[in-house]
């Protein structure tokens, strides 16, 4: 047995792996030699290889497409690009080719949106989904792409007083919200409940008291996002029964709402023992959404993702010249 690091990572990892080869000792990234841009470019520099963007995208699609027919699920399916993962136009535009919606955080994501609006990249009729805490800069802009034509835009609320904001900000405009479910973080976090969205056991006195009289109000969404990922474990799922319960419950008092938004977390392959079943955990994601509508009778949500990194990390990578190796005591770890 040989005792370089290289073969200790051939016997424990497959590797080259997806979307990685090596040919005559020399690395290419989907097809990419990896020397050759070096030689060209010289480094550091930063790669993108766009059209991993459109597979991971299609690729989500076509998993919750065949959920949807394993479990004859009514709803459809919406993917958001959520436009703080990456800014840069290119990498949005390629996004932009798969028939996606949009989703912001910030006043700055508004720029963007105005800016491919101007360039015509995009038109009025796409659905953008406003998420992040609300400034009054921030609500301004949204209610300027408003009135540009914007109309199927869905401001998240992050908490009841941010109502009251908009209310100032746009008292006679008619707009679709959604409400944001804050999250109980897991045991060993240092908080209990996240600071974004609102408690879960407010969400449905808010809606009574202050949104389902209001005609100038469209509840449209129940949005929640479990920033550690979504993972096949209690803790998510627990935290996915609670919003889906929420949903149910909205649903049953207001006609409107609609739509169910997971968030992100769907993990990338940034370790070499990465194994994540994506099929496995979208026709659970299906099942239970089907499961709970048809024993309370209530339509089959759209569901949207605002998957972030699954978007964009695997087509990126910064490459730096590697600057001097040390040797590593490999008899330590079991090769001898
Ligand atoms: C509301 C919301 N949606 C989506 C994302 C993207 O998350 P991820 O990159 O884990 O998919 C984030 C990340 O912070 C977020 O806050």
């Amino acid at each position: 047995m040989k005792d370089s690091y290289f073969s200790l990572i051939k016997q424990t990892y497959q590797f080259p792996q997806k979307g990685f080869d090596i040919n005559k000792q020399k690395l290419s990234f989907h097809g990419v030699s990896i020397p050759r841009l070096i030689e060209k470019y010289g480094t550091p520099f930063r790669l993108s290889y766009l059209p991993q963007i459109s597979n991971q995208i299609n690729n989500s699609k076509e998993l919750f497409n065949k959920a949807f027919k394993n479990h004859n699920y009514k709803g459809k399916y919406q993917y958001c690009y959520c436009t703080k993962c990456n800014h840069y136009s290119h990498i949005i535009k390629s996004a932009l080719k798969e028939n996606i919606n949009l989703e912001t955080s910030s006043t700055f994501d508004i720029d963007i949106i105005l800016s491919l609006y101007k360039k015509q990249n995009i038109s009025v009729n796409i659905t953008i989904i406003h998420n992040g805490y609300k400034t009054d800069d921030y609500l301004k802009k949204i209610f300027e792409l408003q009135s540009l034509g914007f109309n199927n835009s869905i401001i998240i609320l992050d908490s009841s007083n941010e109502l009251s904001r908009i209310l100032e900000i746009a008292p006679d405009t008619k707009f679709k919200i959604g409400l944001r479910m804050a999250i109980n973080e897991e045991a060993k976090s240092s908080f209990n409940s996240s600071r974004l969205g609102i408690p879960s056991n407010e969400v449905l006195n808010f809606y009574k008291t202050k949104i389902q009289n209001n005609e100038l109000l469209e509840l449209k969404m129940l949005h929640f996002f479990v920033d550690s990922g979504i993972q096949d474990k209690l803790y998510y799922w627990g935290e996915f029964r609670t919003a889906l319960n929420l949903f149910i419950d909205l649903s049953k008092v207001c006609s409107s709402i609609d739509s169910f938004n997971i968030g992100g977390g769907f993990p990338i392959q940034n370790q070499l023992n990465f194994n994540y079943d994506y099929e496995y955990i979208i026709d659970k994601i299906v099942s239970k959404i089907k499961t709970a509508c048809s024993n309370e009778k209530i339509k089959n949500p759209d569901i949207y993702t605002e998957f972030g990194k699954y978007t964009v990390g695997e087509s990126g990578a910064i490459i730096f010249k590697v600057l001097e190796q040390k040797n590593k005591m490999i008899t330590k770890i079991g090769i001898s």
